[in-house]
């Protein structure tokens, strides 16, 4: 599901089995001391995800450990994303003279609660939600906008080692396309590195929902 939510020039990989069988490398799991067994399981499910996007870019079997705010470290010239939720994982990467920054997220497809709706949601973007849940009741619309928040963190903070707040980026939902678009309206940090506006695109399938946004890299370092 994963590859058909990126461009050609990113490599995906995505799995439903909850049990992969993988043993994280000691430098990657270092960072999962004394966790409990489900967190040490989905780490290594997106690890092993990981480790075979990278073999079907072509680039060598390295390490991916933990790095700040739990990024993850991917090799010099890779830019990555993982995500994981029960019954799904998933990894991409690019070559960063390719590709600028990648960010994905999985989500059960579920209605998201009241309470985290008014946390993550602009005013506007609340409006245009209830909007869509009312006229177009068969997607979890606000579920949808939480997960491409995600992907927009997982974006952003590899570039800019900034905290982005859900209030600090506003994303459009076209249902009608697959695709949402995010504005980030205060760029402060990121500076030319990531473009003020960004568009993703969104999936729903077998009870799951997936955000993936890929940022090209400048036409100079393609
Ligand atoms: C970090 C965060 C985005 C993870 O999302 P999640 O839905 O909880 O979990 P997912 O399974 O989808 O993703 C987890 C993976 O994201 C990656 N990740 C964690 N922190 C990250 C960061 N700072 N930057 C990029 N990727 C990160 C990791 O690969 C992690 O898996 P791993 O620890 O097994 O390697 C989320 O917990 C968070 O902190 N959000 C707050 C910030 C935010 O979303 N702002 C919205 C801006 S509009």
């Amino acid at each position: 599901m994963i590859q058909d939510l990126v461009p050609g020039r990113v490599a995906g990989w995505d799995s439903f089995e909850d049990r992969l069988r993988f043993t994280p490398h000691p430098a990657e799991a270092a960072s999962l001391r004394s966790r409990a067994p489900a967190r040490r399981r989905e780490f290594a499910n997106g690890r092993y995800c990981a480790h075979r996007a990278l073999r079907r870019l072509g680039t060598p079997a390295l390490a991916i450990p933990a790095g700040a705010r739990g990024a993850p470290r991917w090799p010099d010239q890779v830019v990555g994303s993982i995500t994981h939720c029960p019954g799904y994982t998933a990894a991409v990467v690019a070559r960063r003279t390719r590709v600028r920054a990648l960010g994905i997220d999985a989500e059960p497809h579920l209605p998201l609660p009241a309470d985290v709706l008014e946390f993550v949601a602009r005013p506007e973007e609340r409006a245009r939600v209830r909007r869509l849940l009312a006229e177009r009741p068969g997607a979890h619309w606000d579920r949808l906008l939480f997960s491409a928040k995600e992907s927009v963190y997982k974006t952003w903070f590899p570039v800019t080692g900034r905290f982005l707040g859900f209030h600090e980026a506003e994303v459009r939902i076209d249902p009608e396309a697959g695709t949402f678009g995010v504005r980030i309206p205060d760029s402060g940090g990121a500076g030319p590195a990531l473009p003020r506006e960004l568009t993703g695109r969104w999936r729903i399938s077998g009870g799951l929902l997936v955000t993936a946004i890929a940022v090209p890299a400048p036409e100079g370092e393609r």
